[in-house]
């Protein structure tokens, strides 16, 4: 019995075959790649995660809403705090509607004076002033945040990769 053996002109036409398309794709990438370069920017643009909002004293006693930064900075006498207006369920911003007069209000065993309630256009998610989600889809209540005052200017400062719960105030 005779044993075929492999023509190896053949072998050798397809490892060169290989090594062209090998050689193409690289150049294809090589030459493109200042293209691509230019879709991906240089700098990220992602907010901050700790700001100054200004003196404590600018805040007359009340609830204000710091729009570039979503957040409501709510001052009651000396005593301030700071809760995201990011809705938790699909990020809306929502808004703040004051009641005429505070009511006692007790929410998850906290009993305090409260002042209004956060409400979302997006799907009607409602908010007590304390955070706490009691109507529409959001599944959480809306995040509280650190905030302290700046050693070098005493500014009040924002940390919004530090969440607080909402027993929290800073007192000036
Ligand atoms: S995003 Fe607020 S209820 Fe849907």
């Amino acid at each position: 019995m005779s044993e075929v053996k492999p023509d190896k002109t053949e072998s050798r036409r397809g490892f060169l075959r290989k090594l062209t398309g090998w050689f193409l794709g690289v150049g294809v990438v090589a030459g493109s790649w200042p293209f691509l370069r230019a879709l991906i920017p240089n700098v990220h643009y992602e907010p901050p995660k700790r700001f100054k909002v200004g003196m404590p004293e600018t805040f007359t006693p009340g609830v204000h809403f710091l729009d570039e930064h979503r957040l409501f900075l709510f001052r009651k006498d000396n005593a301030f705090h700071a809760v995201s207006g990011v809705c938790t369920h699909l990020g809306c911003t929502v808004k703040f509607s004051p009641f005429k007069q505070a009511k006692e209000m007790t929410v998850r065993k906290l009993t305090y004076s409260s002042a209004g309630e956060f409400h979302c256009a997006c799907h009607g998610s409602r908010f007590h002033d304390e955070g706490t989600n009691f109507a529409g889809p959001a599944p959480r209540p809306l995040k509280w945040f650190q905030l302290e005052l700046s050693p070098e200017d005493g500014q009040l400062v924002v940390d919004v990769s530090q969440e607080v719960d909402r027993e929290f105030r800073l007192v000036v």
